[in-house]
């Protein structure tokens, strides 16, 4: 037996009794005639003590030797401590220990295995299984099980089934590249693994399956940020027989319940935006509505002078940043600096000051006179003491940059309190979206959205304007899920395909099984998706989910821990009939 205890279980109750603790050194203080050894594992720490008076003369040596690291068990008896530590829970008690076993030795770490660490981000990256041991990534773990048993626990109750659905699969076109992985028993070929489970999790429901869940690892190949990685995992859902308002309820009954039980927060009902509001209001589909700075639209109070910038623009739109007046001239230049860096690029800030005694000085007094600055704060709701950040251009661009701007003042306001949630569901998104390079419509959520009822006429004419059952879950400025109600017949189906380019050859190739089902009886039906890392780091206080994940890929997608992706040799690139351009 390694242990009767953990080394985070015992209390002062346990004085006098014998126990069997294994575990690492988190590090040893040796006072010559007195050793002291915390040891560390999952659950805690424990302190063990030797001394020179009750320990065996060869026990306190080889407790001289034992490094950072080292995983030992020993037996001894539970004492009280004469200097209680009240910041453990283990901390009114000590092991003096009669038995020591060296189970493992252990090199010097590379890095600290503290809650602030000396080891920097790629350093912990490649050692990964030594920061696994630090509490902050333990924790972020433990906290990741706690998030994804209470999903599994709310699904079942619910009568929702998890399947599993294959990874080696073919392309489902969702907007990202795939990751593909060449047969060698069909040389030439090449499967895709999912971006998601889509195709798979809609023939579940032509399969009768009617609620069915599922927490799935997809990849996709796309360029990486802090909350995406190229494998991650979503809570995959699909409903037969329902409309958007049943997909809405049953998902934000589970998103109530996480808060709930994860964070001890309880929210009424989540609000509804259209995503048309969203972006008019906010300059985005993902609004973070922890705060306000809600978009104010100038055009009317600002285009009427003769200040061409605003003029020739086809959207002027400004915020009002709460005691923004307070900036220096030189912090408004930083801050005009930022939003021209390309990242955001804007061309210009032009701002103007609220001042306490109800004046105004702007950057453009040459155009603006006291009236015009006042119509101004009206539309943005800026109040004395308030600075007012006004961008202009193609109503697109400029809102991306403004909400870009709005979501860093913020943020360097303080306005974004990790432990304040703020859900909400965006609805009514457009159906397509125009890509601006090649001047082709493509599926803004995929293709398998069904169009709002009525709607299917208006492709031929504005496309653009067509808008979806689709809806996706936003918190705290986040998307975490996201999904729509589908075409569940062929026609219609075929129809999209048509619109978005394919020619039927193409549609038949690429998802003529799913056309095909749709033939046999498909009920109407409809899910979403939940990005479970990026749920999980926000239910967590954070935005980064790599520090959700156990092993992680770094900015360029490689695992430095097992250095991945690698060259294959030879020989296989042979079996799978693959050469490699030179
Ligand atoms: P979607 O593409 O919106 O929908 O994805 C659903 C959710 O998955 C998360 N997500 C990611 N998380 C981390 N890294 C990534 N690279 C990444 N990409 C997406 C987001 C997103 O909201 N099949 C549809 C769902 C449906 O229609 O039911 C789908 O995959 O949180």
């Amino acid at each position: 037996m390694y242990r009767s205890h953990n080394n985070g279980s015992l209390r002062a109750s346990d004085i006098n009794t014998e126990v069997t603790l294994s575990g690492w050194v988190q590090k040893s203080r040796n006072k010559g005639f007195m050793i002291w050894v915390d040891l560390r594992d999952r659950y805690g720490i424990t302190q063990l003590i030797f001394d020179e008076e009750r320990t065996p003369k060869n026990m306190m040596e080889q407790a001289r030797t034992l490094g950072r690291e080292f995983v030992i068990q020993v037996t001894g008896t539970v004492i009280e401590r004469s200097s209680k530590n009240p910041n453990l829970p283990t901390g009114d008690v000590e092991i003096l220990v009669s038995k020591l076993t060296i189970l493992n030795k252990a090199l010097t770490p590379p890095f600290t295995i503290e809650d602030e660490t000396d080891g920097g981000e790629d350093v912990r990256m490649k050692y990964r299984y030594l920061d696994i041991r630090r509490n902050p990534v333990k924790n972020s773990l433990i906290f990741r099980h706690k998030v994804a048993m209470e999903v599994r626990k709310y699904l079942s109750n619910q009568d929702f089934i998890e399947v599993e659905t294959p990874y080696l699969i073919k392309s489902t076109p969702e907007g990202a590249r795939d990751f593909v992985v060449p047969s060698r028993m069909n040389q030439g070929q090449f499967y895709a693994l999912p971006q998601s489970p889509q195709t798979f999790k809609q023939l579940l429901m032509v399969g009768g399956m009617d609620k069915y869940f599922q927490i799935v690892k997809c990849f996709r190949d796309e360029d990486l940020r802090a909350d995406r990685q190229p494998e991650f995992t979503q809570i995959d859902c699909e409903m037969a027989f329902v409309e958007q308002e049943d997909i809405l309820n049953v998902f934000e009954g589970l998103t109530r319940h996480l808060l709930k039980e994860v964070n001890g927060v309880e929210i009424e009902k989540f609000p509804r935006m259209l995503y048309d509001d969203a972006m008019r209001r906010y300059g985005n589909d993902k609004p973070d509505i922890r705060f306000g700075m809600e978009f104010g639209e100038l055009n009317d109070v600002a285009q009427h002078k003769e200040f061409n910038v605003f003029n020739n623009a086809e959207l002027v739109v400004g915020i009002a940043v709460p005691g923004g007046n307070s900036y220096t001239r030189k912090e408004i230049d930083q801050l005009i600096d930022w939003v021209r860096r390309p990242q955001v690029g804007a061309l210009g800030m032009v701002y103007a000051r609220c001042n306490d005694d109800g004046s105004y000085k702007s950057s453009v007094d040459k155009f603006y006179d006291q009236d015009d600055l006042a119509k101004w704060a009206e539309v943005t709701g800026a109040k004395k003491g308030d600075l007012i950040c006004v961008l202009s251009g193609d109503t697109n661009k400029v809102r991306a940059q403004l909400s870009a701007l709005r979501m860093e003042l913020a943020t360097r306001l303080g306005l974004r309190d990790p432990k304040v949630f703020a859900p909400l569901w965006v609805i009514d998104f457009p159906l397509l979206e125009l890509d601006e390079e090649t001047g082709h419509y493509h599926a803004m959520h995929h293709p398998f959205t069904s169009p709002k009822p009525g709607q299917l006429e208006l492709l031929a004419t504005d496309p653009g304007a067509v808008k979806a059952n689709a809806y996706d879950l936003v918190l705290n400025g986040n998307e975490i899920g996201g999904g729509s109600i589908r075409i569940h017949d062929k026609k219609t189906q075929a129809l999209m395909f048509d619109y978005l380019g394919f020619t039927p050859e193409e549609a038949k190739a690429q998802f003529g099984f799913l056309m095909d089902a749709f033939q046999y009886g498909a009920p109407p039906h409809g899910g979403l998706a939940f990005g479970l890392d990026r749920l999980v780091a926000i239910l967590g206080g954070q935005e980064t989910i790599r520090d959700f994940i156990a092993f992680p890929k770094n900015n360029s997608g490689r695992d430095v821990m097992i250095d991945a992706p690698a060259a294959i040799d030879e020989e296989q690139l042979q079996e799978l009939n693959l050469k490699l351009r030179k």
